[in-house]
């Protein structure tokens, strides 16, 4: 069998995904469902996209909104039942869109059955978790502390036991060491398989990775991350997983959310010949305005910071035959249009300009729905308005650490998941025309900013429908190398893409100030056409200098 990545199928699609909680309400309970995506399917088509992400709408307690599974086999009545779910694959696959699943299998519910028997006592069930006692000085079994704020144990029932949990309180560690564990992952892939799912991404993958041995930290955030995330063993646990699922059809599409990664590790989830996934998410683009890597804190964007890492990645992926998911936003972050750019006065030209930044690089592009119509934050103006466990966490542990009132809520206000996670706006009605009752979360925007009105007179849903046909019509996106151009410019991000003596460049200006650039000397005066502008230019030769407007992109393509 060949072990060689078939560019022109991974590098040609494009995935797009949907946060089910909201995305279309069919019953009018405030809540986006199976039948209302159902409902939008035709939009989905006019797209173009290969493939959707659905993120988990599994049985669940939802206190991490779905992320907390207490059952993977069942769909939460919420959003429907496993018939609405078949009929959604089927009418998909219809139309040549592929059902991507979210997988969370470094954690369950506590309500999963498991947790329950072994809370009840089955020996079997509690090797499934970390369960721990304390230490001889009656302290917790490690110093590790939640992401979502305060300490990483919790009591374990009525025992003088406690369980680990990197998440909320109520999404228990599963103990990847435990064959059991990693046999019951394979067989829920299975099972999703056989219903016609051709993709999966794995939730948090690489913190499965923990020591047998549980060592405290010394308190260091970036040290204690190192004691269980992205170790030698996940590749290890991903090969095997391969080999028992998803690997055995090489139509799947498989991609793993890889916190903290390395690019050395990246390229061996990925790189082909050790079967392992087709792609990564990374982060570490998008801790360019953390402040000292605090998210809380937030800095104006480091620019120069973004464009090495994107770089570095792509050139060492590249070179290393690892792939890329390529993305700015997702359920976890705040809208990247909100983060990185002036909307007040360039909303459109700064969505197509990131969103041809991105999409060019070498590998699969993911849009985040709401993305493609340049949806931005809310604007809320109380704590209240926040769903979100994390945010609600952050909000009081600021305070706690001295923040005042208003400043806590600022730098929950820009870095809130719930940034991303408000309902798919169709139209300006109250409800965005999301429901016709109150949504679970608030949207604000949806007068000016709404599918109805980008459909009518819109021009970023268009800008990425040829940013989509581009990517299937052009080998040198879906399989050129990449090169790096004016690696030291303040204000653009530039690259050119390759395949033997064909090559394009990209460029984009990432600031809303015009500004002047001089392309290496290979590069001037050669004839070619520009074939995606967001700004209607034409030329018919790269002159040797070229001003950019505010936040323009241009793909040039030599003849
Ligand atoms: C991932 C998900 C996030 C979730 C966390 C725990 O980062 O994207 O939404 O809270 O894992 O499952
Ligand atoms: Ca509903």
């Amino acid at each position: 069998m060949s072990k060689k990545r078939d560019l022109s199928e991974l590098g040609k699609k494009v995935i797009y995904q949907i946060y089910p909680k909201s995305f279309y309400d069919s019953n009018d309970d405030g809540i986006g469902d199976i039948r209302g995506i159902i409902a939008k399917i035709d939009y989905l088509i006019s797209l173009n996209i290969d493939m959707i992400w659905f993120n988990p709408f599994f049985i669940s307690p939802q206190n991490d909104n779905g992320y907390d599974i207490a059952d993977y086999y069942n769909i939460d009545s919420v959003f429907g039942t496993m018939d609405d779910f078949e009929e959604l694959v089927a009418k998909l696959r219809a139309n040549h869109i592929g059902v991507m699943l979210d997988m969370v299998f470094n954690h369950c519910s506590t309500s999963h059955q498991w947790f329950q028997k072994a809370l009840a006592g089955n020996q079997k069930y509690q090797n499934y978790f970390y369960i721990r006692s304390t230490r001889k000085d009656g302290s917790l079994p490690t110093n590790w502390q939640s992401k979502f704020g305060g300490p990483a144990w919790s009591k374990f029932g009525n025992t003088d036991k406690f369980y680990l949990h990197l998440y909320d309180p109520t999404q228990a560690d599963l103990d990847w060491h435990n064959p059991d564990v990693r046999y019951e992952a394979a067989n829920i892939i299975n099972f999703w398989q056989k219903k016609g799912v051709t993709g999966f991404r794995f939730d948090v993958f690489n913190v499965t990775g923990k020591s047998e041995t549980l060592v405290n930290s010394n308190g260091d955030e970036t040290a204690e991350k190192k004691l269980y995330t992205d170790t030698p063993i996940v590749h290890k646990y991903l090969h095997e997983l391969n080999r028992a699922s998803f690997g055995q059809d090489s139509q799947i599409i498989t991609v793993g959310e890889m916190s903290s990664t390395t690019i050395a590790n990246s390229i061996d989830y990925t790189n082909p010949k050790n079967q392992e996934l087709s792609m990564v998410f990374t982060f570490h683009h998008l801790k360019v305005d953390y402040k000292n890597g605090d998210k809380w804190q937030t800095i104006p964007f480091d620019f120069m910071k973004l464009k090495e890492l994107l770089f570095s990645w792509q050139e060492s992926l590249d070179k290393g035959h690892g792939w890329n998911a390529l993305f700015w936003n997702n359920h976890d972050q705040p809208r990247a249009l909100s983060r990185f750019c002036n909307t007040q006065t360039y909303r459109i030209q700064s969505a197509q300009m990131l969103a041809t930044a991105i999409q060019l690089l070498r590998g699969t592009p993911f849009i985040y729905q709401g993305e493609e119509i340049g949806m931005l934050n809310p604007d809320y103006t109380s704590i209240e308005e926040y769903v979100d466990v994390e945010t609600k966490n952050a909000y009081h542990i600021l305070q706690k650490s001295g923040f005042s009132e208003n400043d806590a809520f600022l730098a929950v206000k820009q870095k809130s998941r719930d940034n991303s996670r408000t309902p798919m706006q169709w139209t300006a009605a109250k409800y965005a025309g999301f429901s016709h009752n109150k949504p679970w979360l608030a949207s604000t925007n949806q007068d000016t900013i709404n599918v109805a009105a980008e459909l009518d007179h819109g021009k970023i849903f268009k800008f990425y429908q040829k940013l989509i046909a581009l990517r299937k019509s052009e080998p040198l996106i879906s399989d050129g190398h990449i090169m790096p151009l004016l690696r030291d410019d303040q204000r653009v991000f530039a690259y050119s893409r390759y395949l033997a003596d064909s090559a394009l460049v990209v460029l984009t200006n990432f600031y809303d100030k015009t500004t002047t650039i001089e392309l290496p000397s290979k590069y001037k005066r050669r004839h070619g056409s520009v074939i995606l502008s967001n700004y209607n230019r034409t030329l018919g030769e790269l002159p040797r200098v070229l001003t950019l407007k505010p936040y323009e992109s241009l793909v040039f393509k030599f003849s």
